[in-house]
């Protein structure tokens, strides 16, 4: 008995080695190639003719095309946003959803230029922005030229108020100080009416009052209005909101909703609006974007994608959503879970969970087919119909 313990615990130690030498192996390796991109990202004095471009379609402000961010880690690479391509209508908002992990906050730090190194790094594919005076493509524009961008040209709604908020200032103090930051020919007195305005513009009641209260002194919902009026301060054309509402309850949610459509008429701008409650896509989006591990696997308009939903992800995922009036036992989950992201199966990602597969689902991973003009869906029960 003892004898066969010694057995297990020397292959147990082996298997041990191996795995910690599999990591060193894995480490070296990622070092080589995040060595490659940091590289490239702090190269200075970049001609601008390097990352101009110019827009497939000129009424996108936002053309995300077959973007590629990975995450080297010692366990291996997770690829977080593996193939993704969202264009983002001037005027429009699109609703990015999917379940939690499928790497809709990676697509849009990525936009951002925001995706946290160095383990993670964009590693293949454009985000061609149509800046006034020319556009460019993200991937490809340094860092020094980034900072303009955000913030004065996109703003970023991040989905908890208090870790943009900083609790030892006021609230004027910080949305001055982010006015001043992108405007630094204002003064004082202006940047302070300024502020006013955008703290009225958000809807907050007494705003010369709030101007100098701290964050701990108002509620949930005010703060994310201030954080909604600190992004919005210098007139953005592109606002991406990562799960905006989240945090808030339901009342406050839909507030904090009509605000944004409210503001993006107002300001004329466009939206990229993360979550995974589909009531606020219905409410919020014209057209609507599903990713699922990391791929989109259906996208259209709103209308279509709501009332005709195509994948079985997103039929499960609208089934799963409350209804109204509706009583139920329990709510319908979809059953087993993501696979393991670093070690992705080369058939369709969803097989493994999906009620309606075929044979073929074993082969290919399918491709992403218009199946009529304003939908597109990546699923091989649709194979047949693939249209353009
Ligand atoms: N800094 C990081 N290091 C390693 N892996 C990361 C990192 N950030 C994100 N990931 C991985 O990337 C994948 C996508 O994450 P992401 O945050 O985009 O999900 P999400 O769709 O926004 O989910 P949620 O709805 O929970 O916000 C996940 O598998 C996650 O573990
Ligand atoms: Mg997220």
């Amino acid at each position: 008995m003892s004898g066969m313990t010694a057995e297990m615990k020397k292959i147990k130690k082996a298997e041990q080695k191996e795995a910690k030498l599999r990591m060193k192996q894995i480490s070296k390796e990622n070092n080589k190639i995040i060595k490659k991109f940091e590289k490239e990202k702090k190269r200075k004095k970049v001609d601008p003719s390097e990352y101009q471009t110019t827009m497939e379609n000129p009424d996108n402000i936002i053309e995300i095309d077959n973007l590629h961010t990975y995450f080297f880690t010692d366990m291996g690479t997770v690829k977080s946003v593996n193939g993704v391509s969202i264009e983002v209508p001037k005027g429009k908002t699109v609703a990015l959803v999917g379940e939690s992990g499928c790497g809709k906050s990676v697509t849009s730090l990525s936009v951002m230029k925001l995706v946290q190194g160095p383990t993670g790094q964009i590693v293949d594919g454009a985000i061609r922005y149509n800046r006034k005076g020319g556009a460019v493509d993200i991937v490809k524009t340094p860092i020094s030229e980034m900072q303009h961008i955000r913030g004065n040209e996109i703003a970023m709604i991040f989905q908890e108020p208090m870790t943009s908020l900083n609790p030892i200032f006021t609230i004027g103090y910080q949305i001055d100080e982010t006015i001043k930051l992108h405007r630094p020919d204002m003064k004082d007195e202006d940047i302070k009416k300024q502020t006013i305005e955008m703290l009225k513009l958000v809807g907050i009641a007494r705003a010369e009052g709030i101007y100098d209260c701290y964050p701990h002194e108002l509620s949930g919902g005010m703060r994310q209005r201030v954080m909604i009026a600190m992004s919005l301060s210098c007139d953005p054309q592109f606002i991406i909101a990562d799960e905006p509402t989240t945090a808030l309850d339901v009342t406050i949610q839909a507030q904090i909703l009509d605000l944004l459509r409210d503001i993006k008429q107002k300001i004329d701008a466009s939206i990229l609006l993360i979550t995974h409650d589909l009531g606020v896509v219905a409410e919020m989006a014209d057209y609507v974007v599903v990713m699922y591990a990391g791929k989109i696997v259906e996208q259209g308009t709103a209308h279509e994608v709501f009332l005709n939903p195509k994948h079985p992800y997103t039929m499960g995922l609208i089934k799963s959503k409350p209804a109204v009036g509706k009583v139920v036992d329990r709510l319908y989950s979809i059953p087993g879970a993501v696979p393991n992201p670093v070690s992705m199966p080369n058939y369709c990602f969803f097989k493994d969970r999906c009620d309606k597969c075929l044979a073929k689902c074993n082969g290919d991973i399918p491709e992403l087919r218009y199946i009529s003009e304003d939908h597109k869906v990546a699923c091989h029960l649709y194979d047949s119909k693939g249209g353009k």
